[in-house]
């Protein structure tokens, strides 16, 4: 049976990567009261895919010629952005803060997935096998699925509750725990 283009780790990264642009233009452009959904929305996509990269893609990446500095840096920058984005979660969708912090979000992943895009995807399909394209590509979805549902998205912003679980922190290292633990 022919293999869907979407059965190799790179093209699956590609069409993740693009659904997370459209979810950030989505959130960019909403307005005010339907912000913190579509963030949610945006912050749930990120850290599975995220995760899921730095638990399946970026070990194999490392053992590839140069694949281990191109492998640091890229996790630098999701380092970044999942500070970012902990340090969103108690903002007013409708304040100046939330939005000036949105617009770094999305400049740092955009440029976070084109570094991807233009020097990890290559060196995978440069030294990758086939067969090995397609086993990331099984291990990069069961890590997805791993993660815990939605990090507690009817919490009010800025709510005790919310400040003493910080949510999307959380979010990150529970899904972390449970991909290692079912990998
Ligand atoms: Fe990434
Ligand atoms: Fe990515």
């Amino acid at each position: 049976m022919p293999l869907a283009p979407s059965d190799d780790i790179v093209s699956l990264l590609t069409q993740d990567h693009e659904a997370i642009r459209q979810r950030l233009s989505e959130v960019c452009d909403a307005p005010p009261e339907s912000r913190k959904e579509l963030f949610w929305k945006l912050t749930d996509q990120l850290v599975r895919h995220e995760v899921a990269e730095e638990l399946v893609v970026y070990p194999a990446l490392r053992d590839l010629p140069g694949g281990r500095e191109v492998a640091s840096e890229r996790q630098a920058e999701e380092a970044e952005a999942e500070r970012l984005l902990a340090s969103m979660e108690n903002l007013d969708p409708g304040d100046d803060d939330f939005s000036r912090a949105l617009a770094q979000l999305r400049e740092n992943v955009l440029e976070h997935a084109h570094q991807e895009e233009s020097e990890a995807f290559p060196l995978l399909l440069a030294h990758e096998e086939h067969a090995g394209l397609i086993y990331l590509a099984q291990k990069f979805k069961g890590a997805k699925l791993s993660a815990p549902n939605h990090p507690h998205p009817r919490l009010p912003s800025g709510s005790a509750a919310q400040k003493v679980l910080g949510p999307i922190a959380s979010f990150f290292d529970r899904m972390r725990d449970e991909a290692r633990s079912s990998a």
